[in-house]
């Protein structure tokens, strides 16, 4: 048997809400998802939270305790004094649609807005090399869980719902970093596209997103920082604008292959060591046509569905209530999967001669 601790969990929904005080057993080596899923099963059956895998890789569970953000299931009660009174409330910077569930589409948005990965042209898959240097630098961004902990942290949108529109946040600044730092990326305009269209100039390296990352991803020092000083680089240098006068480089959008060849395979530029630019590689006009057509950037994508909820807004207690087996697609209802080919953001140009 366990000690008796105080928990104040908000309970409401998008029309109004309070924090309401409750006596819960806690046990040694629990977290405060046990504490939550106890709840449910004594005091408040109805109370409505987000959770899959209770080990810290599916990022749903989402929440601030204490007015920190942080995953329930990673958060230790053994963390807390003694007599400290737990604060369990939604994450902010979203719209709640009951008690600690938020509306999180906003970054799905965010995310079908981030062009895609651009596969080299003349290479066809299978034949892509790539330096272990370069597989190291990005891999660091490809452990996101996506749990938006770094999205909801950030103070550019946390209290300001109107920039939500130009600002993409920290989790999609580091996906633009993996792709600028891609080697096989066909796109060389991650960078000013992150300037001009994700908002990067409104983060101001507070380094709050980076805090909050429980994969203790470097977002600000590794993601935002280097693209910041790239994109100074190329809009400010006096002589690299001067040599895009020269050259005619630098206009955006530009996409063109930049991998050297050496036999069928392609290899990065890695062994260059520092960071990789795309800028003064050579340039081949019929790769660049090819890849050009095989991105479809103006696709038509659906808008994702709303939460089904009840006449009063909310969402049904039991997945036995629903119309459906689950919850609805993050995707949109009206997306089925494979998708048709209007809805892919690239086609690979190798991909119809195999
Ligand atoms: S460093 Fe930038 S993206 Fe991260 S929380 Fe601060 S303003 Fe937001
Ligand atoms: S970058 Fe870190 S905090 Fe942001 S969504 Fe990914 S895992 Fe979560
Ligand atoms: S339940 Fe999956 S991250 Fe917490």
């Amino acid at each position: 048997m366990g000690t008796k601790r105080h928990f104040r969990v908000w309970r409401g929904d998008d029309s109004g809400g309070d924090l309401q005080d409750y006596q819960v057993e806690v046990n040694e080596g629990e977290v405060v998802l046990d504490i939550i899923h106890r709840l449910q099963a004594t005091d408040a059956p109805d109370l409505a939270c987000r959770w899959n895998c209770k080990a810290g890789k599916c990022g749903s569970c989402s929440m601030e305790i204490n007015g920190m953000p942080k995953l329930g299931c990673m958060t230790r009660m053994s963390t807390f004094e003694e007599n400290e009174t737990v604060t369990v409330t939604p994450l902010r910077t979203f719209p709640v649609i009951r008690d600690l569930v938020t509306d999180v589409s906003f970054n799905y948005e965010k995310a079908r807005e981030t062009p895609a990965f651009a596969p080299p042209a003349g290479v066809a898959p299978g034949d892509y090399r790539m330096q272990q240097v370069d597989v190291e630098r990005s891999q660091e961004f490809r452990k996101c869980i996506e749990c938006f902990l770094c999205q909801n942290t950030c103070h550019v949108i946390r209290d300001h719902d109107e920039n939500k529109h130009a600002f993409a946040g920290p989790r999609y600044f580091i996906r633009a970093a993996e792709l600028d730092m891609h080697p096989l990326d066909a796109r060389t305009d991650r960078r000013e596209y992150a300037q001009a269209e994700q908002g990067l100039g409104f983060c101001n390296i507070t380094k709050c997103c980076t805090e909050v990352c429980p994969e203790h991803i470097k977002i600000t020092d590794n993601g935002i920082i280097p693209m910041k000083e790239r994109v100074v680089d190329r809009r400010y240098d006096p002589l690299v604008w001067l040599g895009n006068k020269i050259f005619r480089r630098g206009q955006v959008p530009q996409t063109f292959v930049t991998s050297a060849k050496h036999g069928d395979a392609v290899h990065s530029h890695g062994a260059q060591g520092g960071v990789h630019s795309h800028a003064g590689d050579s340039h081949d006009p019929a790769a660049e046509a090819q890849a050009q057509a095989g991105v479809n950037w103006h696709r038509e994508v659906p808008k994702p569905t709303a939460p089904a909820v009840d006449d009063n807004g909310k969402l049904p207690l039991t997945e036995l209530t629903f119309d459906r087996a689950a919850a609805p697609s993050p995707f949109g209802d009206d997306v089925t999967f494979p998708l048709p080919p209007e809805h892919l953001n690239f086609a690979h140009p190798e991909q119809d001669k195999h």
